[in-house]
């Protein structure tokens, strides 16, 4: 079963109101809006890593950063509780320490960054805008989008725990698809689906991606402002932050659930509504039974004599007058 393409869910929720209000507050990564422009970063969705090296006198720390645009992370089978972020996490870092003479790693922390965790006061509160209107000099030229989620504490379980979050930057790279270099969690996740792979990725991350820089990337973490907060910066360069990438039918490929089929179905639709109510109407005014149930029930039943002397009156007429039983013109 494919999942609901866009029309369907956009249809769903024109006729449920309580869902459209529901959907301003959160966050669609298959339909980012700001500004009127429409972004479409479900292609990027899937937990991807980064890694932050830092080297100190007798260890290094490879923090690991794990990010899902789309969703909250899943937990990984058989890794305790306590090695993974709690439930909700978007945004995820695991600090490995590894001594100087050490062979094996060991986790430090575990920093939830952002996510909307069910423990937690705070929400994830996600924000996006365009990076020629974030207000940093650095990006007035730059087409993208910069996306801000919120919600993660360090120490998790501590009331006075320094608040997390997370801002990436996407930035249009109309040669990227963003998986280029892409280091995937691919590790078996608890709820059973393995995961999905994406039929697009082969190609993406393909020869042509090994052969490029990695597209999303580690810019910082630290603590920044007043009062403190620690801030992943990461960066992912992709076509899908660009702002045409909508409408551009290379970089959005028709989904099979064209206009007409909807045409079809709505049809449908609207036809069997106005025999039942007809129906309905006809039990109840006129006491009707059988095909009297139906509108215009007379026509219904006649519609196999229209079809069968619609049928003759084609053949005969293909056939042409001369052929016809024999009486050959001489
Ligand atoms: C950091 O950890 C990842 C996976 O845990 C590993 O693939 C990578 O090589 C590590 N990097 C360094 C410099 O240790
Ligand atoms: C890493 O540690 C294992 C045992 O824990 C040892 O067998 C192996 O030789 C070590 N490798 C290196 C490169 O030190
Ligand atoms: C990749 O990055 C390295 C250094 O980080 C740089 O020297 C190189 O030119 C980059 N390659 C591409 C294709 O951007």
């Amino acid at each position: 079963m494919r999942p609901l393409s866009a029309p369907t869910i956009r249809l769903c929720s024109l006729l449920s109101l309580p869902s459209l209000i529901l959907a301003a507050a959160s966050f669609d990564c298959s339909d980012i809006v700001k500004d009127r422009i429409r972004f479409n970063l479900k292609p990027l969705g899937g937990p991807h890593v980064v890694h932050w090296i830092e080297t100190e006198e007798l260890i290094t720390h490879n923090h690991t950063y794990t990010i899902d645009i789309c969703q909250p992370l899943k937990r990984t089978k058989g890794v305790p509780a306590d090695e993974e972020c709690p439930n909700g996490a978007r945004v995820c870092g695991i600090d490995y320490v590894t001594g100087k003479n050490d062979n094996t790693s060991r986790i430090e922390h575990v920093v939830p960054i952002a996510g909307d965790f069910i423990h937690s006061t705070a929400g994830w509160d996600p924000k996006w805008q365009l990076l020629k209107n974030s207000g940093s000099h650095a990006d007035a030229d730059r087409e993208g989008l910069l996306i801000e989620f919120n919600g993660g504490k360090f120490p998790f379980n501590d009331k006075k725990g320094v608040p997390q979050k997370a801002m990436i930057e996407m930035v249009c790279d109309k040669d990227r698809s963003g998986l280029e270099g892409d280091e995937e969690d691919d590790r078996p996740k608890e709820d059973g689906d393995e995961k999905e792979k994406r039929d697009d990725e082969g190609e993406e991350k393909g020869e042509e991606g090994e052969k490029k820089n990695k597209s999303l990337t580690f810019v910082s973490y630290k603590q920044e402002g007043d009062p403190a907060v620690g801030v992943l910066r990461l960066e992912w360069k992709t076509k899908y932050a660009c702002e045409d990438a909508v409408n551009n039918p290379d970089l959005n490929p028709k989904d099979g659930w064209g206009f007409f089929t909807w045409f079809l179905i709505i049809l449908f639709l609207c036809i069997s509504a106005y025999l039942i109510f007809g129906s309905w109407l006809n039990y109840n005014r006129y006491g009707a039974r059988g095909w009297d149930l139906l509108p215009h029930g007379d026509t219904i039943r006649d519609i196999p004599y229209l079809v069968k002397d619609w049928g003759r009156r084609v053949v005969s007429t293909i056939q042409g007058p001369g052929s016809r039983g024999g009486y050959s013109a001489v």
